[in-house]
C-alpha cells in the first residue's frame, strides 16, 4: 500500500508502512522534499507562512477543487491522491515568476520575505475561487490574505498587490507601485498553473487496508468494523485517533507528541461528508469542512438565519484552517476539551442537533445542548456522524436571529472573548420565545441562558424588562475563576443582549436625538490609501523607487534563509531546555518519568560540554560577556539550561518538552521580580557616564515658575515581543583543523563570531559566520541570536557533526523576550496656557538578569522624550537587575517609550487645564533655539529643523481642524460609538557607525558587493546596489546606466568582511552605502586612467576587459567611519490618527492615519515608504494590541499566536496616507538621506492618543448618566489599549448605566 501524491507536478510515492502517520505535510516538504518555499513560523495554524494549495480530484463529478491549507497542521497521509502547489510551483526563477510574484515585487509588498510565499499562495487560491478573474473584486482581494501574518510591511502594499488583480479596481487608485497603467503582469486564468496533474487522476484508488497505522474507511459500516476491532485490541493497550482535518493540534499541541497505534482518517466516509437539505432543515456531515458549510448555508435563502450563521463562521480562524477543519471536529473539541468554540454557540442558538454513533450505545440523536452537557465523548468510541440545523417555522411570527463575537481581530483569526447568538420568535413586538446562547467566555461549553429566555418569553420589551433581563444574565454568564479579563467578558453579554432586543423596545418618547439608536455591528470600511513619494534623481539611480532586490525570489519562496540551507550529511538538531524558575539551584536534568523519549535523542548539551580552553559564554559584546548555559543556578525564567540534540527537529523538540529540571530553592534569597524590589535591594546595573543622558536647565527654577504642578504621577509600560516571522535559527558545521562554520540568522555576525570563538576557546580565525538574509529581526536577532549560534557550535564541536536549531515559536517567545518594561514617576510644572516649565522624571527600567544592551535605553528614552520643550528637564534612571528575562533591544528601543511618556504627560497637563491636548502639544513644540538647547550638536543647522513646519503642513493636508469639528459632532450624536483624533510629532535621534564594504568587478563586467550590514528586509541590499550603480556610474561610460542590474550583493561572511559591526539603529543601510561609495570611488580612480587613455567613448564591458588585461585591481574595500561631529542627527515626523471606539465591546477601529515623514533625500523612497508603514503598524501593535503577559515568576503566558496578537490586515488604519518629505541637502549625511527603519514606529502613539480622546468622550457621557462631575477625566489609558482595557475605561456597566439613566429621564 502506498501513498501517492504530487508536489508542484512532481510525483511522490511512499510506502504507507514507512510513513509515521503523525508526520505533517510541512515536515515532509521542508525536510524530505526539494521544495522549501513553505515556511515554518508558528506551527499552530496562526500565521499562514506555511500555506499551500491542495487540489483534489473528484472522479464522479470529474472536477478539481483547489483550496489552501496550513501545511503545519495537515498530516501527510491526509493528502493521498492530492496535489500540492507551493509558491515556487506557481512560478520561479527558472521557469519564470508568476504574475503574483511580480506584483508582490512591483508593489513593494515583500520586505524580509518570510511571509510572502504563504501570501502568494493565499492570493492565488482566492483568484482561483473566483470562477473567472472578472469576478475577483476588491472586497475579495482584501480578504484574500486576511489570516496571513506579516510583521514587516504593515500590510498596505500587500493588500494593494492583491487588489491589483480585482476586476473592479482602477490601478490609479492603488498605492505606490512600479507599474504604469496597463503594464501589470497579467494573471491569465486560462493558462493558469495546472494544480492537478493528469497522472494522479489515473491512480486514484482506495487505500483502506486497515492493516496500517493509517487507514481511511469509506463507509460507516467499514468504520464500525474497524473500531470494533480496535476496541478489542484496546484491552491490550492499542490507542486510536480519529482524524478529520487535524487542525485541532494547532491548539492542543501536546497531541502531536502523543503516540497513537492507529490513525483513522474519517474524511472519506460517504455518510459523513454530505450536506443534505431536508424538509425540516439541513443535515451536515461531521467531516464537512467549515468552508463548505459556509458555502452551503449561503445558498439557503429561505431563512436569513443561515446567511447569518455563515457570516459568523467566516470569522472562525483563517480561510486556510476553515478549508480543512471540519464542523464535527470543532464541536468535538468544544464538547470534549472545552474549546472556546464559535460553532457550538451559534448552532446552539439555531437549535441544532447531533447524530452520534457510539460503540457502546449505538446510533442516537441528541440536541446540541445535550451533546455539550453530556460526559466527554470517549476517544473514538463515540463518533459524531452529522449535525442537523432545523428550519424554524414561524408563519404567524417574525424570526429574529443574530450572532455576535468580540475578539481582538474583527475579521477572525482570533478566539472570541465572548460569543453569542440569539434567536427570537416575535409577534407584534412581543417575544413569543427565544434561545439565547453564549460561549467562549471561560466556561466549560456554550450555554443557553434559560432563566433569561423564560423571563423574556411572552413579554413586550421595555427598558425595565431589558434591565431585569440583564440583571438575570449577570448571574448566568460568569466565567470560571482564573479566566483572563473576567469582568470584561461578563460585561459584553448585556451589550449583545441589548443590541439584539433594543429594536423591540416600546418607548413612549420616540427617538429624536439618536439616543435610542444602536447600529448592528458593521463590516469594516474598505482599506484605502494614498502615498506622496518624492523622487530625487540628483544621484540616479540612488533616489529611484527601485523594487526590492530579490523580492520575486522571496515571493516564490526560493530565497534561502538559514533553515532552507540543505542539511549537511549526518546533521543533528537541537532544542533548548530553559529554566522555569526565576532563581534556583539546578540539581539535575532528566526526562519525565514514564515518558516515551524519542529514539533519536543523542545528547543533552550543557555548560559541562563547553570544551577545555573555552568559556561558558553565549554572548560577547562591547558591554561584556554573558553565560551561554546556566551553571549551578538559574537567574531567570527562560534562561538556557541545556540543548537537547536529536536526529530530527521534531525529536529534539519533543525531548525538550519532556525534560524535567530538578530545582532547589531552599535557603536561597527570594528572587527579585519587580523593579521596586530591585531598587530596595540595590540590585542595579551601572550606566556608563558617557551613556547617561544629560539634564537640561534647572528644574527647581522651572517648577517655581509654574502656575500648576502635577506631582509624582505614575506610568507603567510593559514589554513587546519581536514576532519576526522566522524564529531564531543557526546551523553549525565543524570543519577541518578544529575550525567551524556557523550559518546564523543574526543582525550581529561580528559578535556571533567572537562569542563562538570565546566559547569554543579557539582563535577567531577558525570561526566563520555566514548570514545571507534574515526573516525579520527588529533587534531580536542582535544580542539574542548569539547564544543560539553558540549553543549549536558547542554541540557540533562536542559531537563532531553538524547541528542546527530552528527554535520553535513558544520557546523563542519565552527565551527571547522583548522590550524593556519600566515604571515612570514624574512631576511636571506648567503655566495656565499649557506651556510646560519643568519636568522631573524617575525611571526604573527592568533590564532583567543580565545587562545585554540595556545601557542604551536611558539615552534613547530621553532622546525621543525631548521632542517637546519641557523648559527644564531632569531625570534619575535606575537600570534594575532583576530575576526576570534579560530584555532585548526591540525596534526603537526606549525611544517608543520616551515618546509615549511625553504624550502621557502632555495629555495629563491638558486634562488638568481642560485644554485640548493638541493645543498643549503645539505650545510646547521646539523652536530651533530650544531644540539646540535640548539636543546640542545633534540639532544640526536651523534649516534642517523641519518639524514645526511639518506640524502645520500635516494639519492642512489631513484637514485636521475640520475633522476635529466633525468628530465633535459625531460624538454629540452617537452614544454607542465615540471618535477621537490626535496629532503627534516625533523626534528621533540616530547615530552613524563604522561600516565596512567591498566592491569587486568580475571579468564579464558584473559586480559583487559585500557589506557589513545584514539584509533583514529593510531594503539594505537594494540601497547598496543603487549606491554602487551611482558611484560606478560616475565613470560615465556606455552601459553604466544599466549597471544596477549587474550588481549582486552577497551574503555576509565574517572572514571575508571583518569589522561588520551590527545591523541596527536605523543607519546601517546608510553606513553600508557610504562604505560602498568609498570602495567605488577607489575603483573609479583606478579605472579613470583607462578611459582617458582610450580617447573616446568606451563601454563598461570593454573598460573592464581592458582593466583585467592590464591587471588593474578591481576589488576595493573600505571602512566608512562617520565624521566626528555630528555622528548623530535628528529625524522628524508627524502623524494624525482618527479612531472610533465601540463602547459595547471596547473595539477600536483606526479610521484614518496621515503621516508626514522627513526622509531627507531618500536613497530609495519605495523602501523608505515600506519602512514607514511597517514600523507604524508594528508600533500600532505595541500601543493597541500586543499583550505581553507573564505569571508572577516571569514566565510568558501569551506565548503563541493564540494569545499574542500582532496586527493583521483588519487592524491597520482603514485610510492610510503617507507623505514622504524630501528635505534639503546635507553635506554630512550620506547623500543627504535620513533613516526610516525605526523612527516611524513612534508615530503610532497617535493612535493611542486618539483612542484616549474617544475614551474621554465616553467617560464624559457615562459620568453624565451617573450624575457625577467630570473630575475623573484625568485618567490614563494603559498600553496596550486592548479591547478590555478600553471597555473598562468606558464603563463595563455602560449598558446598565444607560438603561438606568434612561428610565430616570423618562
Ligand atoms: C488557528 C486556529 C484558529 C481557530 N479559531 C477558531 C475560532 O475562532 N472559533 C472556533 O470556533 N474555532 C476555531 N478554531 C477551531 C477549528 O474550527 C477547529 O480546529 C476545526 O474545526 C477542527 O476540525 P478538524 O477537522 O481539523 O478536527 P480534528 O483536528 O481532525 O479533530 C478534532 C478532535 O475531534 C476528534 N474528531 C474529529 N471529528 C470527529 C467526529 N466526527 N467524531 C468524533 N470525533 C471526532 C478528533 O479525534 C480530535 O480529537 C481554530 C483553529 C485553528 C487551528
Ligand atoms: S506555520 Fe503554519 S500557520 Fe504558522
Ligand atoms: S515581509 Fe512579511 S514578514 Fe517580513
Amino acid at each position: 500500500m502506498s501513498l501517492v501524491f504530487a508536489i508542484n507536478g512532481q510525483r511522490f510515492e511512499l510506502a504507507l508502512s514507512s510513513v509515521d502517520p503523525s508526520t505533517t505535510l510541512l515536515e515532509f516538504l521542508r525536510y524530505q522534499s526539494p521544495f522549501k518555499s513553505v515556511k515554518l513560523s508558528c506551527g499552530e495554524g496562526g500565521c499562514g507562512a506555511c500555506v499551500v494549495l491542495l487540489s483534489r480530484y473528484d472522479p464522479v463529478l470529474q472536477n478539481v477543487e483547489d483550496f489552501t491549507v496550513s501545511s503545519c497542521l495537515t498530516l501527510l497521509c491526509s493528502i493521498n491522491h492530492c496535489s500540492i502547489t507551493t509558491s515556487e510551483g506557481l512560478g520561479n526563477s527558472r521557469d519564470g515568476f508568476h504574475s503574483i510574484h511580480n506584483r508582490f515585487s512591483g508593489f513593494h509588498a515583500s520586505q524580509c520575505g518570510f511571509c510572502t510565499p504563504g501570501m502568494s499562495v493565499s492570493l492565488f487560491s482566492a483568484l482561483l475561487d473566483s470562477k473567472s478573474s472578472s469576478e475577483f473584486t476588491v472586497l475579495e482581494a482584501e480578504k484574500a490574505v486576511s489570516g496571513n501574518l506579516c510583521r514587516c510591511t504593515g500590510y498596505r502594499p500587500i493588500v494593494d498587490a492583491c487588489k491589483s488583480f480585482a476586476a473592479d479596481v482602477d490601478i490609479e487608485d492603488l498605492g505606490f507601485n512600479s507599474f504604469c497603467k496597463n503594464t501589470l503582469p497579467p494573471f491569465d486564468n486560462e493558462k493558469r498553473v495546472c494544480s492537478f496533474p493528469e497522472f494522479l487522476k489515473d491512480e486514484m484508488k482506495s487505500i483502506d487496508s486497515g492493516m496500517h497505522r493509517w487507514c481511511s474507511p469509506g463507509s460507516v459500516e467499514e468504520l464500525q468494523r474497524l473500531l470494533q476491532g480496535a476496541r478489542k485490541a484496546n484491552s491490550v493497550g492499542l490507542s486510536v485517533k480519529l482524524v478529520a482535518g487535524n487542525t485541532s493540534t494547532g491548539y492542543y499541541k501536546d497531541e502531536r507528541d502523543r503516540h497513537y497505534d492507529k490513525y483513522v482518517d474519517i474524511t472519506r466516509i460517504r455518510e459523513m461528508k454530505e450536506i443534505r437539505e431536508t424538509q425540516n432543515g439541513v443535515e451536515i456531515g461531521a467531516v464537512v469542512t467549515i468552508s463548505k458549510v459556509i458555502a452551503a448555508l449561503k445558498e439557503i435563502r429561505v431563512q436569513k438565519m443561515f446567511g447569518k450563521l455563515a457570516a459568523h463562521m467566516e470569522k472562525i480562524a483563517a480561510r486556510f484552517i476553515r478549508n480543512f477543519g471540519s464542523i464535527g471536529g470543532n464541536l468535538v473539541m468544544a464538547q470534549r476539551k472545552q474549546f472556546p468554540s464559535d460553532m457550538a454557540t451559534i448552532l446552539l442558538a439555531a437549535g441544532a442537533s447531533v447524530n452520534i454513533m457510539s460503540l457502546s450505545r449505538g446510533f442516537e440523536k441528541v440536541t446540541l445542548e445535550q451533546f455539550l452537557q453530556g460526559p466527554p465523548l470517549e476517544d473514538y468510541y463515540d463518533l459524531v456522524l452529522t449535525i442537523e440545523i432545523p428550519f424554524w417555522h414561524h408563519q404567524s411570527s417574525e424570526l429574529l436571529f443574530e450572532t455576535y463575537r468580540a475578539a481582538p481581530r474583527p475579521n477572525g483569526s482570533a478566539l472570541a472573548y465572548l460569543n453569542a447568538a440569539f434567536l427570537a420568535q416575535v409577534k407584534d413586538r412581543m417575544v413569543i420565545n427565544c434561545r439565547l446562547a453564549f460561549g467562549a467566555y471561560g466556561t466549560k461549553h456554550a450555554i443557553r441562558c434559560k432563566e433569561v429566555e423564560e423571563f423574556l418569553s411572552g413579554k413586550l420589551i421595555t427598558d425595565n424588562v431589558l434591565s431585569e433581563a440583564i440583571t438575570l444574565l449577570g448571574k448566568s454568564v460568569v466565567p470560571q475563576e482564573g479566566t483572563s479579563n473576567l469582568a470584561y467578558r461578563s460585561s459584553l453579554a448585556p451589550g449583545f443582549l441589548f443590541n439584539f432586543f433594543h429594536s423591540l423596545i416600546i418607548t413612549e418618547k420616540p427617538s429624536s436625538n439618536g439616543y435610542y439608536h444602536l447600529d448592528q455591528p458593521k463590516p469594516l470600511p474598505m482599506l484605502s490609501s494614498s502615498q506622496h513619494v518624492p523622487i530625487n534623481d540628483e544621484y540616479f539611480p540612488v533616489g529611484e523607487p527601485v523594487t526590492k532586490s530579490g523580492a520575486s525570489l522571496q515571493a516564490s519562496g526560493e530565497a534561502v534563509y538559514v533553515d532552507d540551507i540543505p542539511a549537511p550529511a549526518n546533521c543533528l538538531y537541537g532544542a533548548f531546555i530553559y529554566s522555569t524558575k526565576p532563581y534556583a539551584k539546578v540539581k539535575g536534568i532528566s526526562f519525565k518519568e514514564n515518558s516515551v523519549v524519542p529514539d533519536g535523542v543523542l545528547a543533552v548539551i550543557s555548560y559541562k560540554d563547553v570544551p577545555k580552553g573555552g568559556q561558558n559564554i553565549g554572548l560577547k559584546f562591547s558591554f561584556g560577556t554573558e553565560p551561554l548555559f546556566a551553571e549551578d543556578f538559574t537567574l531567570h525564567v527562560g534562561q538556557c539550561i541545556a540543548l537537547v540534540v536529536a536526529d530530527t527537529q521534531r525529536h529534539a523538540d519533543t525531548a525538550a518538552n519532556l525534560a524535567l529540571v530538578e530545582y532547589e530553592t531552599e535557603d536561597l534569597e527570594p528572587p527579585i521580580l519587580s523593579v521596586e524590589d530591585a531598587v530596595k535591594k540595590s540590585s542595579l546595573f551601572e550606566i556608563y557616564p558617557f551613556l547617561y543622558p544629560q539634564q537640561v536647565g534647572d528644574t527647581s527654577k522651572g517648577m517655581s515658575e509654574a502656575d500648576h504642578r502635577i506631582i509624582s504621577s505614575e506610568i507603567r509600560l510593559g514589554s513587546q515581543y519581536f514576532f519576526y516571522m522566522e524564529t531564531q535559527t543557526a546551523l553549525a558545521v565543524p570543519d577541518e583543523d578544529s575550525s567551524i562554520v556557523v550559518y546564523s540568522s543574526c543582525q550581529t555576525p561580528q559578535y556571533v563570531h567572537s562569542s563562538v570563538a570565546a566559547c569554543l576557546g579557539i582563535p577567531e580565525n577558525k570561526v566563520r559566520i555566514i548570514t545571507r538574509r534574515v526573516g525579520g529581526g527588529f533587534g531580536g536577532k542582535a544580542v539574542k541570536a548569539m547564544p543560539v549560534a553558540t549553543a549549536c557550535a558547542v554541540a557540533a564541536n562536542k559531537l563532531q557533526r553538524p547541528v542546527r536549531t530552528y527554535v520553535n515559536r513558544k520557546t523563542d517567545m519565552i527565551m527571547t523576550g522583548g522590550r524593556h518594561p519600566m515604571k515612570i514617576t514624574y512631576s511636571v510644572g506648567f503655566k495656565s496656557t499649557g506651556k510646560i516649565t519643568a519636568l522631573e522624571l524617575e525611571i526604573l527600567i527592568d533590564a532583567g538578569a543580565t545587562l545585554g544592551l540595556s545601557m542604551i535605553i536611558p539615552s534613547n528614552i530621553i532622546g525621543a522624550l525631548k521632542k517637546y520643550n519641557w523648559g527644564a528637564l531632569s531625570f534619575d534612571f535606575k537600570l534594575c537587575k532583576t530575576n526576570l528575562l534579560s530584555k532585548a533591544i526591540m525596534r526603537a528601543p526606549g525611544d517608543v517609550q520616551g515618546t509615549y511618556i511625553a504624550e502621557a504627560i502632555i495629555e495629563n497637563v491638558a486634562s488638568s487645564l481642560s485644554l485640548e491636548a493638541d493645543t498643549v502639544r503645539k505650545i510646547n513644540l521646539h523652536t530651533y533655539d530650544s531644540l539646540a538647547l535640548f539636543y546640542k550638536d545633534g540639532a544640526g543647522e536651523p534649516h534642517e529643523y523641519t518639524l514645526s513646519s511639518m506640524w502645520d503642513k500635516l494639519g492642512v493636508s489631513s484637514n485636521f481642524e475640520e475633522r476635529v469639528s466633525i468628530v465633535r459632532e459625531f460624538n454629540e450624536s452617537n452614544i454607542w460609538r465615540k471618535r477621537g483624533i490626535a496629532r503627534v510629532p516625533i523626534i528621533y535621534p540616530v547615530s552613524m557607525f563604522a561600516t565596512p564594504g567591498r566592491v569587486s568587478v568580475l571579468s564579464d563586467g558584473t559586480v559583487v558587493v559585500e557589506v557589513g550590514g545584514i539584509e533583514l528586509g529593510q531594503g539594505l541590499w537594494t540601497k547598496v546596489k543603487q549606491m554602487a550603480g551611482y558611484a560606478l556610474g560616475l565613470l560615465q561610460c556606455d552601459g553604466t546606466e544599466e549597471l544596477v542590474d549587474k550588481i549582486r550583493v552577497v551574503q555576509s561572511d565574517t572572514l571575508s568582511m571583518v569589522q561588520g559591526n551590527f545591523t541596527g539603529g536605523s543607519t546601517t543601510s546608510e553606513g553600508s552605502c557610504a562604505a560602498v561609495r568609498l570602495c567605488c570611488e577607489t575603483l573609479v580612480k583606478r579605472l579613470k586612467p583607462l578611459i582617458e587613455k582610450s580617447g573616446g567613448p568606451i563601454s563598461w564591458n570593454n573598460l573592464i576587459s581592458q582593466a583585467y588585461a592590464q591587471s588593474v585591481n578591481l576589488s576595493a574595500s573600505d571602512l566608512y567611519t562617520p565624521e566626528e561631529t555630528p555622528t548623530q542627527y535628528l529625524n522628524y515626523g508627524v502623524a494624525v490618527s482618527e479612531v472610533e471606539v465601540d463602547l459595547v465591546t471596547g473595539q477600536t477601529t483606526v479610521l484614518q492615519t496621515d503621516i508626514l515623514y522627513d526622509s531627507g533625500k531618500s536613497l530609495n523612497p519605495a523602501v523608505d515608504l515600506g519602512q514607514i508603514e511597517g514600523a507604524f503598524v508594528q508600533g500600532l501593535g505595541f500601543f493597541m494590541l500586543e499583550e505581553y503577559i507573564t505569571d508572577s515568576e516571569g514566565l510568558l503566558l501569551t506565548d503563541s499566536t493564540w494569545t499574542y496578537k500582532i496586527p493583521t490586515v483588519d487592524t491597520i488604519p482603514r485610510q492610510f496616507n503617507v507623505e514622504i518629505l524630501n528635505s534639503g541637502r546635507h553635506e554630512k549625511r550620506v547623500l543627504s538621506s535620513k533613516a526610516s527603519g525605526e523612527p516611524p514606529l513612534l508615530l503610532a502613539a497617535s493612535v493611542h492618543c486618539a483612542t484616549r480622546e474617544a475614551v474621554k468622550e465616553a467617560r464624559k457621557q457615562l459620568r453624565m448618566w451617573k450624575g457625577v462631575n467630570d473630575s475623573e477625566l484625568m485618567f490614563q489609558l494603559p498600553v496596550p489599549a486592548t479591547m478590555p482595557v478600553v471597555k473598562e475605561l468606558c464603563g463595563l456597566d455602560i449598558v446598565e448605566s444607560y438603561l438606568e439613566w434612561k428610565s430616570s429621564v423618562n
